[in-house]
């Protein structure tokens, strides 16, 4: 499968978050890619239901929804309702997590799990399977621009080798300081979905910068 790249609107103006959505609609991007932070799970609140309605109004494709809420379960009809194609919740923040996943998927939605950089891949060893994809954060999450910690490579490559002793079909994305450097070095151990915020929304030309990544 060639690699997928996801939008972090977070980077985006958001006094004029039309335009950028638009953008993306026309460039090489394949998802829109919304952080959701509650102020308790990371210490940053980022945007809500209001915001995510007026996205849905306009956007193109699918929607890559990345909670960092301290209690996920409680908006999984939420954000179903508000169209999400993949649904991302923290290992750290589901005590259940097979009933969170199951729920997620039961709505139709995919199901993915995201670890913090200091969470080890060998606790999914009992769930991969039930996972469309796993999200490795290679920064801490809570505010874009960040640089992107190392160790993400290794736990990418442990990441992918779970995956084949399972045999499991879990797509793997990562998220936080993805650039053209970081994303080639991502590629070439296994990752399926680059996501990008700081590095395509600063540069001159966003659609160019989404089109070179796409192109990696
Ligand atoms: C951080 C968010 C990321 C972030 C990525 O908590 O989950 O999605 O927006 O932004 P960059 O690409 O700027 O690191
Ligand atoms: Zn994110």
């Amino acid at each position: 499968m060639k690699h997928l790249v996801a939008l972090s609107l977070l980077a985006a103006d958001f006094s004029n978050l039309r335009a950028d959505i638009e953008m993306i609609n026309n460039s090489d991007a394949d998802w829109f890619h919304l952080d959701i932070m509650d102020g308790v799970f990371v210490p940053n609140i980022s945007f809500g239901v209001p915001v995510v309605e007026c996205v849905n109004k306009y956007t193109r494709k699918p929607l890559d929804v990345h909670l960092m809420l301290a209690e996920p379960d409680k908006f999984i009809d939420t954000f179903h309702q508000l169209n999400a194609s993949v649904l991302n919740v923290h290992y750290e923040a589901c005590t259940h997590l097979h009933r969170t996943i199951q729920r997620i998927k039961s709505l139709g939605m995919k199901a993915g799990v995201t670890l913090n950089p200091h969470t080890p891949v060998c606790l999914l060893e009992e769930i991969i399977g039930d996972l469309d994809l796993v999200m490795l954060m290679s920064v801490n999450p809570g505010f874009g621009g960040q640089k992107f910690i190392e160790n993400t490579i290794g736990k990418v490559s442990r990441l992918k080798e779970l995956i084949l002793r399972k045999n499991a079909q879990t797509l793997i994305e990562v998220d936080g300081g993805v650039n053209l450097e970081t994303g080639r070095r991502l590629l070439d151990v296994g990752v399926d979905v680059l996501v990008a915020g700081n590095f395509v929304f600063k540069s001159e030309n966003p659609v160019e910068t989404i089109k070179k990544l796409k192109m990696l």
